[in-house]
């Protein structure tokens, strides 16, 4: 399909396709930008690249979701407010560019199904697409976790969000049938496999996540005040990963109150990760389910990234026969809730949900039955 939009828009055929997933986290929420422990998974919704070569330097790029159309040339790559969605191509291309790959001019259209401003990270398949895109082109491959860190510092630096690392990790070098074990600290990684009994279901809220932003951003800041408060009492910690579920009984006292709260979550998610990668490599999804409860509670109470209508899809959730368990995904504020069910109930499970949030809300939830995919970088 992506090639014959390519065809339709400049009327000959594409060098090149390539693609990138967008991710579900199944838990480790609001960990990774504190060093922590992430366990996400790419799903089977992509970004679609298709392009040719030029001779010039130009970029010529079409956007099939928006019908809108960009052109810049590569050796002046500006941010553009006009094109908000340019933004993800246009900063990676730069950061290659300025590390000393040469990339060809190129016509080149983009479109996928990840669902947009749900969560599931549609700018990072973007930006990681936009990589794996210019290394088919270019002809060229960077070790495929540089790749990551360059789609990122893309997401940070020139898009101006300050997330972590998970997003574009998992849509790089996520593994069909696995989710990704991440160690946001030194970024050693590992798969888990993924039992075939259970199946990922996100549910979306259909609520834009209107304080994702500025919201993140305080969350982001408060996780650094911890640090600077535990560290006034001299503890030796570079960031909520080196706390321990003992220092917050001990010192917990002593933070502010609403910093405590969100240092809680922080640390208690951590520990619910790794524990989480124990019951998948024991296959004990019952207790794998529970911890999706335990984190959905955390990030309502402690961390209150929730919101009503994500409550009420967990609760709804909760209610349904064949359900190991449930979660708001991603950022918070709206967006998706990710939950683990049993394969032959999923799709009364999602017939439920829809028409449960629909009673209790009078909103409608779209819902996606997904496998997990491999990622963009990871070769297939
Ligand atoms: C967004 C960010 C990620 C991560 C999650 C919360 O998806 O892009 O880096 O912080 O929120 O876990």
């Amino acid at each position: 399909m992506i090639e014959e939009a390519f065809k339709r828009v400049f009327g000959t055929t594409p060098d090149t396709v390539a693609r990138a997933p967008g991710r579900v986290n199944l838990i480790g929420e609001h960990t990774d930008y504190n060093n922590g422990f992430v366990l996400p998974a790419a799903i089977d919704r992509f970004v679609w690249f298709a392009g040719r070569k030029r001779a010039d330097r130009t970029v010529r790029a079409q956007a099939l979701n928006f019908a809108d159309a960009v052109e810049f040339s590569l050796d002046s790559i500006e941010s553009d407010a006009q094109h908000p969605w340019s933004n993800y191509l246009r900063g990676v291309s730069k950061f290659l560019v300025e590390g000393g790959r040469r990339l060809p001019g190129a016509d080149l259209v983009v479109g996928g199904n990840v669902p947009r401003e749900a969560g599931l990270s549609s700018s990072a398949a973007i930006e990681v697409g936009t990589v794996a895109f210019w290394q088919k082109l270019g002809g060229f491959e960077l070790p495929p976790v540089d790749a990551v860190k360059l789609a990122r510092r893309a997401e940070n630096e020139f898009v101006g969000v300050p997330c972590g690392i998970m997003d574009q990790f998992v849509s790089g070098l996520g593994r069909e049938h696995h989710a990704l074990f991440l160690d946001c600290r030194d970024l050693k990684y590992r798969h888990v496999p993924l039992s075939g009994e259970v199946k990922i279901v996100i549910c979306n809220s259909g609520v834009k996540r209107a304080l994702a932003h500025s919201e993140y951003e305080v969350r982001v800041k408060q996780c650094r005040e911890a640090v600077v408060q535990f560290r006034r009492m001299g503890m030796q910690v570079d960031s909520l990963r080196d706390v321990k579920f003992g220092d917050l009984i001990m010192r917990g006292k002593n933070l502010d109150k609403i910093v405590l709260k969100r240092a809680t979550h922080v640390v208690t998610e951590n520990d619910r990760v790794r524990e989480a990668v124990k019951m998948l490599d024991q296959g004990d999804l019952k207790f794998f389910g529970k911890l999706m409860y335990d984190s959905h509670k955390s990030l309502r109470e402690d961390y209150e990234v929730s919101s009503k209508e994500l409550d009420v899809l967990v609760d709804l959730a909760r209610q349904q026969p064949g359900v190991l368990g449930a979660r708001m995904t991603g950022a918070g504020f709206g967006g998706c809730t990710v939950n683990l069910v049993e394969r032959n109930a999923a799709d009364s499970f999602a017939e439920a949900v829809r028409e449960g949030y629909q009673k209790a809300l009078g909103l409608k939830a779209e819902v996606y039955i997904c496998e997990t995919s491999t990622g963009a970088l990871a070769g297939r």
